[in-house]
């Protein structure tokens, strides 16, 4: 795993964009996985602000979200789908037809999961996937004791969950209880995990992420066996890691044709 650890959030933001400009740029079709939160929102800013200098051309781009909230249609100001057009689709030039999110409103949601999965393989796979990090070690929202292996699926959110997303509800009990989430499995098959983690609030579940034991207890865990990611941090969240010296040496001694 490269871990960068960024002075500010500002930068943490800054070089997680520049990660993903390279992508589009070396790639133009590339399929991108995208995650929602509080985390991305300063990365998307600054994708829009790319786009409108030129710089990023989203025309041949496809994506997929990691997850959406049951029982919230597309439409609804919450969900996740809604969240999207706001802060990225409705602000670059992506073609609607290239945007895939699970739905919330799936009647039939072991089906759905599975389609959503089958379009995932037709569209040859996700090869940068955004991802940030709950503070009991979720991805996606695959939440403690997901099997490691999982696929997308239903998933109920742990209390602390519900508890960090009443600021998008205005409450504890408007936060659906039900989520179709990505598996942990489906991230794993992606080419490029890059997660953003930004605030002390993060610190233990990243330096439990990047340096303690693979466990179901910690879903992102598991990144430690992919063999592509990079793990971009705050100086805040990285507080509780243990070899933060050795990371900023591995980066400040990086061979400038893997610089961003
Ligand atoms: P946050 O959520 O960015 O709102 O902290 C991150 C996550 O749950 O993955």
């Amino acid at each position: 795993m490269e871990i960068i650890i960024k002075p500010t959030v500002a930068e943490a933001q800054q070089e997680t964009a520049k990660i993903m400009r390279r992508q589009i740029q070396r790639k133009p079709e590339t399929v991108l996985g995208l995650a929602t939160g509080s985390t991305p929102i300063g990365v998307y800013s600054l994708l829009v602000g790319m786009h409108e200098k030129g710089e990023l051309d989203f025309s041949k781009v496809s994506t997929f979200n990691l997850d959406e909230y049951v029982g919230l249609d597309a439409k609804h100001p919450w969900s996740y789908r809604a969240f999207m057009e706001a802060h990225l689709f409705g602000k670059v030039n992506i073609e609607k037809s290239r945007i895939h999110f699970p739905d919330g409103m799936a009647t039939d949601i072991p089906a759905h999961c599975a389609n959503y999965e089958a379009d995932i393989r037709r569209a040859g796979g996700i090869d940068l996937q955004l991802l940030g990090i709950g503070r009991e070690g979720h991805i996606g929202f695959n939440e403690p004791s997901s099997s490691l292996a999982s696929r997308t699926r239903i998933k109920t959110l742990t209390p602390q969950t519900v508890k960090d997303n009443a600021r998008f509800f205005g409450g504890e009990e408007l936060v659906p209880r039900h989520v179709i989430t990505m598996g942990v499995g489906t991230i794993m098959e992606t080419r490029h995990c890059l997660l953003l983690a930004t605030g002390e609030g993060k610190a233990e579940a990243v330096a439990r992420m990047a340096e303690g034991a693979i466990t179901a207890d910690l879903p992102a865990s598991i990144l430690q066996m992919h063999p592509v990611c990079t793990l971009v941090v705050d100086a805040a969240a990285a507080k509780e890691l243990k070899r933060c010296e050795y990371y900023h040496w591995v980066y400040d001694n990086k061979p400038d044709w893997q610089r961003v």
